[in-house]
């Protein structure tokens, strides 16, 4: 099963096809492929895969550390939460941009690019747009919300991640429909469709991603959830949607091994497709790895190994990021606590910024290739 990946990967030749095909017509919804997709793509075929992480305002603005580290192994950072429409819109009426403009200004300061995350996400919502009533309302909402945020970043955020997790889980082991939203309640699968040709005609040079988790793993559902994100993709290239990439966020479950070869063939339908590929919320989910800290980072390196590599043996990413930088502050820890009290692990450096293992496997992928 592996040899055609192994066989390929590597080899010059790949990199030469992939370029073809990649620029070449696309059987379907060609005319969404934008002239600067090539930019996209991450430069010539040996070029640094530039690395990044989503930040907190409070560490950056507080800790020497946090943002000395940043600093010296960022090429592009993401506001965490600040562009939820939970924080950013707490009434109906409010855009409260300070948390994005912030990261935004630090990243200039730095010479770092920031990344959009995200304009729509079943997640982090106010509770007023719970009153939100039919599609001409919901349109309404989601077209206003759009225009405003992605005019306010126009040209600066050159990267979005425009619809976060529409995937739903699965169930009874059946491939899933889409994760229930106030979008999906209200406009159906249109909803996605709106949000990207929204946010292409505000920001016509802006790379639009769609973005999911748990497709990754040789586990019980990412084989289904895989299929779902790759038919909903197939839909919208084949409505003309102007979608030009593709997150896998990688929030990777400890227990489970990689599917190298599901995510391999993955990756290359959706280059084969003519879109990008980024890894946009990398870490390890540890809780219920062994304590030994040696045991549990080497097997948090390996699994980004193994995850990195059967990505970029189907072909080199536009970027690597990773969900936060420190094991200090990960949402991990928050949501996937320990049984035995021990601190979360999932980053590539540890809380008191000394790399690790997994540090070493992301800059092992990222450098230039030879
Ligand atoms: C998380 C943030 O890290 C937390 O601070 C917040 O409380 C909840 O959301 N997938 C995503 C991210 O796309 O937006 C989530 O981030 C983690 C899972």
């Amino acid at each position: 099963m592996l040899s055609r990946r192994q066989a390929l990967s590597g080899s010059a030749a790949v990199t030469g096809a992939l370029a073809a095909s990649l620029l070449g017509p696309r059987a379907s919804g060609a005319s969404t492929i934008p002239a600067t997709l090539a930019s996209w793509l991450g430069g010539p075929a040996g070029a640094r895969i530039p690395y990044g992480s989503c930040v907190r305002p409070d560490p950056m603005d507080t800790e020497i550390d946090y943002r000395r580290t940043l600093k010296t192994y960022c090429q592009q950072l993401t506001p965490e939460g600040g562009l939820f429409w939970g924080y950013l819109r707490p009434t109906r009426e409010e855009f409260k941009f300070d948390f994005g403009d912030r990261v935004l200004a630090f990243a200039d300061a730095n010479g770092m690019t920031m990344r959009g995350h995200t304009l729509v996400w079943y997640d982090a919502m106010p509770s007023w747009t719970e009153n939100i009533r039919g599609a001409a309302e919901a349109e309404r909402e989601l077209v206003t919300h759009i225009e405003r945020v992605v005019s306010h970043y126009r040209g600066r955020i050159k990267t979005w991640h425009v619809v976060n997790e529409p995937i739903d889980d699965v169930k009874w082991g059946a491939v899933p429909g889409l994760r229930p939203n106030i979008w999906l309640q209200n406009l159906g699968e249109n909803y996605i469709d709106i949000a990207f040709r929204t946010a292409h005609r505000v920001d016509p040079s802006a790379e639009l991603l769609i973005n999911e988790h748990g497709i990754e793993g040789i586990d019980p559902v990412s084989p289904k959830r895989r299929e779902a994100y790759l038919t909903l993709i197939r839909r919208l290239l084949d409505r003309g949607v102007p979608i030009h990439g593709v997150g896998l966020q990688g929030h990777i479950l400890g227990k489970y091994l990689i599917d190298r070869d599901g995510m391999y063939n993955f990756v290359s339908e959706i280059r084969g497709l003519g879109l990008s590929v980024h890894v946009t919320e990398l870490d390890v989910i540890d809780h219920d790895l062994p304590a030994d800290t040696v045991v549990r980072d080497t097997i948090v390196a390996g699994r980004t190994y193994d995850f990195l590599e059967s990505i970029f043996a189907a072909s080199r990413p536009s970027a690597v990021a990773t969900w936060g930088i420190t094991d200090r502050y990960t949402w991990i820890s928050g949501n996937f606590k320990r049984k035995d009290g021990l601190p979360n692990r999932p980053l590539p450096f540890d809380d008191s910024y000394r790399p690790k293992l997994m540090w070493n496997v992301i800059e092992h992928f990222c450098q230039p290739a030879a």
